[in-house]
């Protein structure tokens, strides 16, 4: 008898967005968590610091708030295209699920719907950098942008926290558009809900995703 086809693994990609203090690095480590508790191997990265030329690259993005908003774009493009080369693109080839804080739809959101560039602009940009790779589910943590930034007072990274409300806001506005857009691939929850019950919501959503994962 020949042995069993060992069980195909689809990759699976899931990238969470949103504005300040929405919780995502909480929630992406907390679906990491589970997917390894039920054998699943999954691996969680940050945009833009999930290598050592990003990290480079946030921290020199923390020190000067004065560089052009194209600087900034290009450098954000940079760090990403080298994260999907290193990270991403390697570990969906061996079939791992990858879980992203942030990727491709931060720069729409925040150097397009945020700063002004044009959308059609970053756009090309984030396909050179991501190599056409696109998630197969964005979780959109959706905050009111005067309760996210009241949630991070003190925190370290103060780029655009000095920024008015009405950068939040239209870096939020940016968000819900992408992902009324394009609801089959975004899913938008309420980051004021409680964690758990968050957690819950995005766990829904993706154990429907998880059949081709499950040995057959
Ligand atoms: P970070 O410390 O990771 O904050 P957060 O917990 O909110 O993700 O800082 C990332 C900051 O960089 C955040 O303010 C959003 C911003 N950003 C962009 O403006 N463009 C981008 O393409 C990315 C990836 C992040």
């Amino acid at each position: 008898m020949p042995e069993p086809a060992a069980p195909v693994r689809r990759p699976l990609f899931v990238v969470f967005e949103g504005g300040e203090g929405s919780g995502k690095s909480t929630q992406a480590r907390g679906l990491h968590r589970r997917l390894q508790r039920i054998g699943l191997s999954s691996l969680v990265t940050r945009d833009p610091c999930g290598t050592e030329y990003g990290r480079a690259i946030e921290r020199r993005l923390k020190r000067s708030k004065q560089f052009p908003p194209a600087t900034e774009l290009f450098m954000f493009a940079a760090a990403r295209s080298l994260l999907t080369a290193d990270v991403i693109r390697p570990a969906l080839l061996a079939g791992a699920i990858v879980i992203s804080d942030r990727y491709a739809p931060s720069s729409v959101a925040y150097q397009g719907y945020g700063r002004g560039i044009a959308l059609g602009t970053i756009e090309s940009l984030n396909r050179l950098a991501t190599g056409g790779i696109r998630p197969d589910l964005i979780v959109l943590l959706d905050i009111p942008p005067d309760k996210g930034l009241a949630r991070k007072q003190g925190d370290a990274w103060d780029r655009f926290h000095h920024e008015g409300l009405s950068f939040h806001d239209k870096v939020r506005k940016g968000y819900l558009e992408m992902a009324r857009a394009e609801p089959y691939c975004w899913t938008i929850v309420d980051a004021t809900l409680p964690s758990r019950t968050i957690a819950a919501l995005i766990w829904a959503r993706v154990a429907g995703m998880l059949s081709g994962h499950f040995p057959v």
